[in-house]
């Protein structure tokens, strides 16, 4: 599926443009320089509220149109910005209850952006009518090809305590539960004298002496997810009214907690989302990558997703931020080709003079382009990004799933666990077995259908409800292979706990119990060994007291109390087999595991590389295509194995065995 018609056969390859930023002498430079690097998709007016409506009653679209005709002029096409993520000083002048409030009550003012409740009537009702204004003015201008509603929703403004918010949450509430007797049930508020009489005691979970409600802190976070996405559709509605047929989406962010992906993705025509890896992370940086893409392309799987951002080289938002190396860039824009991206865009086209993010790398610098490094790679990337044309609209097809639900990441944010757990870091660190073996791999929720899955990863699966351990449990019945982890099925939906033995409802397929968790401190631990093989590997962080009930041992621990427990179990169930992982093992226990899991659900890597080579696969209309992306600072040769076709960047036949350059990168359509 092709991710804008009116892109029929490129790939999107372009960035944010605020031109309202610039002198318009500027932007005649801008589209020389765009068509010279390439550019055939602009990100529009996405911060430019304040320049289209001066005040109340006037909108000023004069400075849009000449720049949507110029572009269009010069054949570059616009995802044009409903530019509501940043309302003007004279709307919360006028109209204070748009204003976000914070936990504590206090104000976050108008003066940087997302300054907006997403409750508040009066931003809606004028956010509204400006994409109205937008779409009614634009629907049948040539430019424009896609909408991007708002912008990364929730990033800065991540919850909202206002008046506006409480009212919205109650009427949430009221949906959800009907009465306040079922309240007060799911919230268990017979704990502390917490019990409702009426709906209007019921505020957002507010600053309070101490650790306050949890499903009252879990219903807001959902709630906070529905009010951005209620948001989103309201856009969205008024935008399919007036310009149907073109798509619309946001920027998402995957590890923006406030914001449940999975919920959202049925809205959005297509995914696009906003990548940073931190260079000075090392190779880190290239999995957080690879983590992301695949959270993404897994929210629409039948389709392509867009790179709607990175950065061209710096940022300045974390305390050190050097630039990407020469060839990080293009390297890092082709693993989102091969990770699935049909597009591959920045932020921002021109670096601004002033404001905030001056400092941010522009794909445009402050300096001659024509003597910048990045615009010379921006330029040559340009060049050859046509060449990835035939991959267009194919997708990744992965055998193995990791679960990944954002109620049990808000679930185990809350306050008063045994332990903090990084649930997002449990599951990147599973996830990197399978990135570094070149294992294709999807991120699922537990309701998801697993039929195409031979084996479903689910780190720390805290929160699950009945319905979705019967979901999980059916796909071992079926042949399946499940590894969970511990600290799973603890507790429901509600954040209340599954009595009668741990781990609740998955206590049938793993064919165990576990009794104690025992979470380590700095420096503590205790280790395992493997049955089979006596490799015996450190824990930390987390151990369990586990019992067998049907399931074997395949590790032990050896020290304190529960020494010859089980740590790794084994459960032939049904057709298929249900492992547990009860302790974080170093990464040679986890590698053990995993190699032994992986064995036996039978899934093959598309290619066995050297280290620091990323193999990926696509395929579509009957073709594949092979992505090579070697991440090494040091030209490396790689054996294709079987595999024979045309290297797309290079137009040469390959087969045998290939020679990548230091971060060189081989996109092969296969021969079949
Ligand atoms: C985010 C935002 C952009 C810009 C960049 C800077 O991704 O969406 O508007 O602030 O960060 O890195």
């Amino acid at each position: 599926m092709k991710l804008l018609p009116k892109l029929p056969n490129a790939i999107a390859y372009g960035g944010d443009y605020n031109p309202e930023q610039w002198d318009p002498a500027v932007w005649q430079e801008d589209v020389r320089l765009m068509r010279e690097a390439g550019v055939n998709l602009v990100s529009l007016a996405i911060f430019s509220w304040s320049k289209l409506q001066p005040n109340e009653d006037t909108y000023e679209f004069g400075w849009l149109d000449r720049i949507m005709d110029l572009l269009a002029e010069n054949g570059i096409l616009v995802c044009l910005a409903t530019a509501t993520a940043s309302p003007p000083p004279w709307l919360s002048v006028k109209y204070p209850d748009v204003l976000p409030v914070d936990a504590s009550g206090l104000t976050l003012h108008h003066g940087s952006r997302q300054n907006y409740s997403p409750s508040s009537p009066s931003y809606q009702r004028f956010a509204a009518a400006l994409v109205r204004q937008l779409a009614e003015r634009y629907r049948a201008h040539p430019a424009l090809a896609a909408w991007h509603v708002n912008n990364e929703y929730a990033c800065h403004t991540s919850e909202c305590h206002s008046a506006d918010s409480a009212a919205a949450f109650r009427v949430w509430l009221q949906k959800k539960y009907g009465t306040l007797d079922q309240l007060n049930a799911a919230w268990g508020t017979a704990f502390w004298s917490q019990i409702y009489q009426t709906w209007e005691e019921i505020f957002t979970p507010r600053r309070a002496p101490h650790d306050r409600n949890p499903t009252q802190q879990l219903d807001f976070r959902r709630f906070t997810s529905d009010a951005y996405r209620h948001l989103f559709r309201m856009e969205k509605a008024i935008l399919n009214e007036l310009t149907p047929g073109v798509p619309a989406t946001t920027n998402l962010v995957w590890f923006i907690r406030a914001i449940d992906g999975r919920t959202w993705a049925p809205d959005l025509d297509f995914i696009s989302w906003d990548c940073y890896p931190d260079p000075l992370t090392g190779h880190a940086a290239e999995h957080f990558a690879a983590v992301g893409h695949d959270v993404m392309r897994s929210l629409k799987k039948d389709r392509p997703f867009l790179l709607i951002e990175q950065a061209p080289s710096a940022v300045t938002w974390r305390s050190i931020n050097p630039p990407k190396a020469p060839g990080v860039m293009r390297l890092w824009s082709l693993q989102a080709v091969a990770r699935g991206a049909d597009g591959i865009m920045f932020f921002q086209w021109r670096a601004s003079q002033s404001g905030a993010e001056k400092y941010i790398t522009g794909m445009v610098g402050h300096g001659d382009p024509a003597q910048s490094r990045v615009f010379a790679e921006i330029k040559a990337l340009g060049v050859e990004l046509p060449k990835l044309a035939p991959l267009l609209g194919s997708t990744v097809p992965s055998r193995v799933a990791i679960v990944f639900d954002w109620s049990v990441c808000w679930a185990l944010d809350l306050e008063a666990k045994p332990a903090r757990l990084d649930y997002p870091g449990w599951a990147s660190e599973l996830h990197r077995y399978f990135y570094e073996r070149n294992i294709p791999i999807d991120f699922i929720r537990p309701d998801a259908a697993l039929d195409g899955y031979a084996l479903v990863v689910a780190p720390a699966l805290y929160l699950l409800t009945q319905k979705d351990a019967a979901n999980l449990e059916q796909f071992v019945e079926r042949g399946g292979s499940l590894l969970a982890t511990y600290f799973s099925g603890i507790v429901d939906e509600n954040e209340h706990v599954v009595l009668g033995g741990y781990p609740g409802h998955l206590r049938r397929v793993l064919g165990l119990r576990v009794e104690e968790w025992i979470p380590f401190g700095e420096g503590q631990g205790n280790a395992l060994q493997f049955t089979a093989t006596g490799q015996s590997s450190p824990v930390t962080q987390w151990a369990e007291v586990v019992h067998l009930e049907g399931a074997r041992a395949l590790a032990q621990y050896t020290g304190d109390f529960y020494a010859g427990g089980p740590a790794i179990t084994e459960h032939a169930f049904g057709r298929g087999v249900a492992y547990y992982l009860s302790a974080k093992p170093d990464n040679s226990g986890l590698t053990s595991l995993l190699d032994q899991v992986v064995a036996k659900a039978g899934v093959q890597p598309v290619l066995k590389t050297p280290p620091l080579v990323e193999a990926t696969l696509r395929e579509g209309d009957g073709e594949r295509y092979l992505s090579l992306l070697n991440h090494s600072p040091a030209a490396v040769s790689v054996s294709l194995a079987a595999y024979r076709g045309t290297e797309l960047l290079s137009g040469t036949a390959v087969s045998g065995q290939l020679t990548l350059a230091a971060r060189g990168v081989a996109v092969i359509q296969l021969h079949s």
